[in-house]
């Protein structure tokens, strides 16, 4: 069998989670902000596609565009329900901001967000004051009648960046103190955007406080790489004969690089350079080698800083050697698909040994090829982790869905080669 030798930099696209936030808040600042970057696929376009049909001036996206925002409880009523498409970012930050307007907006999406849980966001929305209607199944379609707000105190049961940014975003347009503590750190983008504007939000102990005061200043963007795709062409680098890949910009915040450490531990030479901030993220470039890989442990604390990564955690367990364990991941199973379902009646029909646990997933490592048909379920995440493995030689994986990638990664199957064949 050929060797594989990777080679090249693949600058990947822009932050998916910092997309939609630069998005939202571009949309409800006092002035023009111009943002550079930004992630144009699916998920964002349902973002910008939301705040144009609430009356926000988002223009088409491009690599470098200005919003004009007009104020923080600017938004008109949609004449249509919000399409929010496969993207439950959008959904539910954009509740957030529709719970502090004084009208009726009503949220939709496609056949996967409709059965993710909304209940979690209607919560504290309406402990605010919101009124919110869900579907018998605490899903969409979401009707929110917004208004006067007032301030909340509010403990998550699962750690999400979702539901706190739900709530850091409707207290910053209705102007009321919020404060948000979680099992978990979950992703902080929101919070630090905030910050770069100069808006009052501390963490404490792991508990959030937003003291909004006035209007929010326009702000400029520099979207980093994600570190999210990026993850997908370190796993192919890390489990090459040879080789060395670069990936230059990409977002270094903590809460969203468990999986580069997770790499490291596995056995994986991951190197971080160029390091800076920029805007309150740090941006480095991350380059990675392959060394013959060892399963690992995940669980607690660290399952936030790698909760998207971890179905590709468990397709690349299935080249470690010994039995990975993935546990306290229960969240996994309200992604876009049953993420820990999917993985391993995939991994399964694959050929290699993996079994589901209620909060995760075992998998065994092994060096035979891996051969047959992998469903998607829709999911972009589960495409390009299986795509990982099909790609490495002596591997056959035909993916049912490879064009579901477009949610996240538009060209992911471009740039996985290009590091191929460079
Ligand atoms: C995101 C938060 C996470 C993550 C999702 C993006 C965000 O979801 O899985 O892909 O941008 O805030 P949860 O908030 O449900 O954990």
């Amino acid at each position: 069998m050929a060797a594989l030798i990777v080679r090249g930099a693949v600058r990947v696209p822009g932050d998916k989670s910092i997309s939609h936030r630069a998005l939202i808040l571009a949309s409800l600042a006092a002035g023009s902000g111009r943002v550079r970057g930004v992630l144009d696929a699916a998920d964002v376009r349902s973002t910008a596609g939301v705040l144009r049909a609430l009356g926000a001036e988002v223009p088409e996206l491009s690599q470098d565009f200005v919003v004009t925002g007009r104020g923080l409880r600017s938004l008109r009523p949609a004449d249509e329900s919000l399409d929010c498409g496969n993207s439950g970012t959008t959904a539910r930050l954009v509740a957030g901001v529709a719970a502090a307007h004084p009208f009726a907006s009503r949220f939709v999406g496609d056949a996967s967000l409709s059965r993710r849980p909304m209940r979690r966001v209607a919560g504290p929305l309406a402990a605010m004051g919101a009124r919110i209607d869900l579907a018998p199944a605490g899903t969409l379609p979401m009707t929110i009648e917004g208004g006067d707000l007032v301030g909340l105190e509010w403990a998550t049961e699962a750690a999400s960046a979702q539901v706190k940014s739900a709530i850091l975003l409707a207290g910053l347009v209705a102007g009321v103190d919020v404060t948000v503590r979680e099992p978990e750190r979950s992703r902080d983008h929101t919070e630090r955007m905030l910050a770069a504007r100069g808006a009052d939000v501390g963490v404490t102990d792991g508990v959030v406080t937003l003291r909004p005061r006035g209007p929010l200043p326009a702000g400029d963007v520099a979207v980093p790489a994600d570190p999210s795709s990026a993850a997908f062409l370190a796993a192919f680098a890390a489990l090459a004969d040879g080789g060395e890949v670069e990936l230059p910009d990409v977002c270094l915040n903590p809460t969203r690089t468990g999986f580069l450490r997770a790499l490291a531990r596995m056995g994986a030479r991951v190197s971080i350079g160029g390091e800076r901030d920029e805007a309150g993220e740090i941006v480095g470039t991350v380059c990675v080698a392959p060394a013959g890989l060892r399963a690992i442990a995940v669980e607690g604390g660290e399952v936030p800083s790698l909760i998207d990564e971890l179905p590709l955690l468990a397709c690349i367990a299935a080249r470690a050697e010994g039995e990975t364990v993935i546990r306290g991941a229960s969240e996994l199973r309200v992604k876009e698909s049953d993420r820990i379902a999917a993985v391993v009646s995939n991994l399964r029909a694959i050929g290699a040994a993996a079994a589901e646990l209620p909060d995760g997933l075992r998998v065994a490592g092994g060096a035979g090829p891996l051969r047959g048909q992998v469903r998607t379920f829709g999911d972009h995440r589960i495409a390009m982790a299986f795509g990982v493995l099909g790609a490495l030689p002596g591997n056959e994986i035909r993916v049912d869905d490879r064009a579901c990638v477009g949610v996240s990664y538009p060209a992911f199957w471009r740039d996985l080669n290009r590091l191929a064949s460079a």
